[in-house]
């Protein structure tokens, strides 16, 4: 037998009937973009997350973009990011024109340190970017703390993080903007790419949906320069089937997640992840360190068991920032420098959509 890290088919065969309806409801409807659906799972995402508002975009990459133009972050600013990461995380800061600041995260939960970040602040900074990484919350009412004390806008990477919780509140929605990705792999995924954004604030919900259509306002009457970037029909179709299950799935994660960690916390040269206090953590991956990665790694391929390194490389180290001018505070990696391929445009908006 042989266990895959991801294998989506299982959860298409377990709602195989209301799935193909969902789908043949779209086609028969002939409302392929925007519409209905859309802003049934809109609704539905912003009451899960206890949110005002919720408004779908094309990624979890556009979402954070479009969240950071609203916000008005752009050349000029720093925006503090965690070291360790899905680049997406880093590259939305560049599209504005903006740069990100590497701030470490602490070796337990993998979260932006709010002491590193603390120590990170400079004049220009203008927003902090905690991420939920692999669904556990980060550290909020600290990262909150910081922000209020300076002046911050908080966005939440929350990519990973669907259903998690920090203090019995839902993530997404204890920030001034929520971010969330639906690609298939994550734990709300869709069958292509999609995202989300949710917040209180009425006005920064109102400039993303614009942002998202070209900037308009009404059609053809536009305000800003904005962008393509709609939740497709079809996906918020899949996702609506799917959103009713997702606690269930989730509560199955961590019951998995406790199990795993009943096998391996006495094994010496690995560390379990935990969950911090007062925190729910959904186990998007089930991440381990270990002393013999490589070696587990190859290991656990001869059984027949997948495994994947999140993530092999941290931001400030890879490639693709190499000569950015990202400064870390110390962290491995800073160069100085114009990040490759990257212009950054001046114009808030202008530049072209990097996702
Ligand atoms: C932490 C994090 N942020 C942002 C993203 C970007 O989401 P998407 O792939 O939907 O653009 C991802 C997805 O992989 C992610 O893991």
């Amino acid at each position: 037998m042989s266990i895959p890290v991801f294998d989506l088919t299982r959860q298409y065969a377990f709602l195989r009937e209301a799935m193909d309806e969902a789908i043949r409801r779209v086609i028969e409807s002939g409302q392929f973009v925007l519409g209905r659906e859309v802003e049934a799972l809109e609704e539905e995402v912003a009451a899960f997350c206890g949110a005002s508002h919720a408004v779908g975009v094309a990624s979890g990459t556009d979402a954070l973009h479009l969240a950071l133009l609203a916000l008005g972050v752009g050349p000029g600013d720093e925006v503090l990011v965690p070291a360790f990461t899905f680049i997406a995380t880093a590259e939305v800061v560049i599209y504005c024109g903006a740069m990100p600041v590497f701030v470490d995260v602490d070796p337990q939960a993998y979260a932006l340190d709010p002491g590193a970040a603390a120590a990170a602040v400079t004049s220009r900074t203008k927003a902090i970017i905690p991420v939920h990484l692999f669904g556990h919350p980060a550290p909020m009412e600290a990262i909150s703390a910081l922000a209020a004390r300076h002046g911050l806008a908080v966005i939440e990477d929350a990519a990973q993080a669907f259903g998690a919780r920090s203090q019995g509140r839902v993530v997404g929605s204890l920030g001034d903007v929520g971010c969330f990705s639906f690609f298939p792999t994550k734990n709300l995924g869709a069958y292509g790419d999609g995202g989300m954004v949710v917040t209180d604030d009425a006005a920064l919900a109102e400039l993303v949906r614009q942002l998202r259509v070209h900037g308009a306002s009404e059609r053809y009457l536009h305000r800003v320069v904005g962008y393509n970037s709609r939740l497709d029909t079809l996906q918020a179709a899949v996702l609506r089937v799917k959103l009713p299950h997702l606690e269930g799935w989730n509560d199955a994660r961590r019951r998995h997640a406790a199990a795993y960690t009943a096998g391996l916390e006495k094994v010496s040269g690995v560390v379990c992840p935990t969950e911090a206090p007062g925190s729910h953590h959904v186990y998007h991956q089930y991440t381990i360190g270990a002393a013999r990665r490589d070696d587990l790694k190859r290991h656990l391929a001869d059984q027949g068991i997948g495994a994947a390194i999140h993530y092999p490389v941290s931001l400030p180290a890879q490639e693709a920032f190499a000569g950015g001018g990202l400064h870390g505070k110390g962290l491995p990696g800073k160069r100085s420098g114009s990040p490759r391929g990257v212009e950054p445009s001046h114009v808030p908006g202008a530049h072209g959509r990097g996702s």
